[in-house]
């Protein structure tokens, strides 16, 4: 039996420029999306995929992250006093989630970097990892599917996704071979290489790694034997390379929508979609849309 996953990494201290300035003094990871956060999103998605314990890696002007998964005495004490039970309830629950412990990365260098800080806090033991500006809707959380794969392979497993060859060169990239698995062809791949950021007429599929893994603990002697890579950062992706020389890799092609909340047009459409589906601001939303004339 494959040891069970109870830890999820959240590198969460990249320095948010493409949405400067409303990032110079707040936190990328704490944009909403409708009324949460975005790194609620993922954080949420870990606990229904069944993790424990959430160890978020953050670096300074973080803080914000560290006050909204605590508890707020002086708010709940406040609606509490004015009776506004409904949100004294939706605060509660933020703190009540889950334990978090936070390790800083001093210096940005890299993801792989920043998964290296967790080293002491996650062990000996598998763990997954969250790119929490991806978000992701799915039925079954897409961490649950991953978990999934790891528990019937015994190895590590990337989501994947295709994307359009203009905006390949923005991901890692999987070669990748694919195999049968529960009567299905198309979902399950055994990696055969891969590379971060590769141009465009380098990429050896449309296969683009999407923020959400599933570790073993091994990837950490990895991390700590590449240099740095793409953008002179010490890449995860470089990482899993000198991993797979050892042991399998699996790429899993999720189903559900992913979001790039990272990036100023996927945070947009995210937000437009978030809104549409809610049932206290779809329909109301909805009807303004249509009067906009664009
Ligand atoms: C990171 C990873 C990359 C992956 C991407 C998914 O890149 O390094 O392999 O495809 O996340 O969002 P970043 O977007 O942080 O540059």
């Amino acid at each position: 039996m494959p040891a069970k996953v109870r830890k999820a990494v959240f590198p969460a201290a990249g320095l948010g420029t493409r949405f400067l300035p409303a990032t110079k003094a707040q936190p990328k990871e704490m944009l909403p999306l409708v009324d949460k956060p975005i790194i609620q999103y993922g954080v949420e998605e870990a606990i229904h995929s069944g993790i424990q314990n959430i160890i978020m890696v953050t670096g300074r002007g973080k803080s914000a992250i560290e006050d909204h998964f605590d508890v707020s005495f002086e708010l709940e004490n406040m609606l509490e006093s004015r009776g506004k039970k409904e949100l004294l309830n939706i605060v509660r629950a933020v703190s009540d989630m889950i334990d978090v412990s936070y390790i800083r990365q001093k210096e940005a260098l890299g993801l792989g970097h920043a998964v290296l800080r967790a080293r002491e806090l996650v062990g000996p033991e598998p763990f997954a990892c969250v790119l929490a500006d991806d978000v992701i809707d799915a039925e079954t959380p897409c961490l649950r599917q991953l978990l999934d794969i790891y528990e019937f392979f015994n190895a590590p497993v990337l989501a994947v996704m295709e994307v359009p060859k203009e905006s390949i060169s923005a991901y890692g990239v999987v070669d990748a071979e694919p195999i049968s698995h529960n009567g299905c062809k198309d979902r399950v791949f055994r990696i055969r290489d891969l590379v971060e950021k590769p141009n465009a007429n380098e990429a050896p599929s449309n296969l683009a790694i999407i923020g959400r893994y599933v570790l073993t603990p091994e990837i950490f002697h990895s991390i700590s034997n590449v240099q740095p890579g793409s953008g002179s950062e010490i890449q995860l992706t470089d990482a899993l390379r000198h991993l797979l020389r050892s042991r399998p890799i699996y790429a899993y092609r999720f189903e559900g929508k992913r979001y790039d909340a990272g990036d100023k047009l996927g945070f947009l459409k995210a937000t437009v979609e978030f809104a549409l589906r809610r049932h206290d601001l779809g329909k109301d939303f909805r009807e303004y849309l249509r009067t906009l004339e664009y």
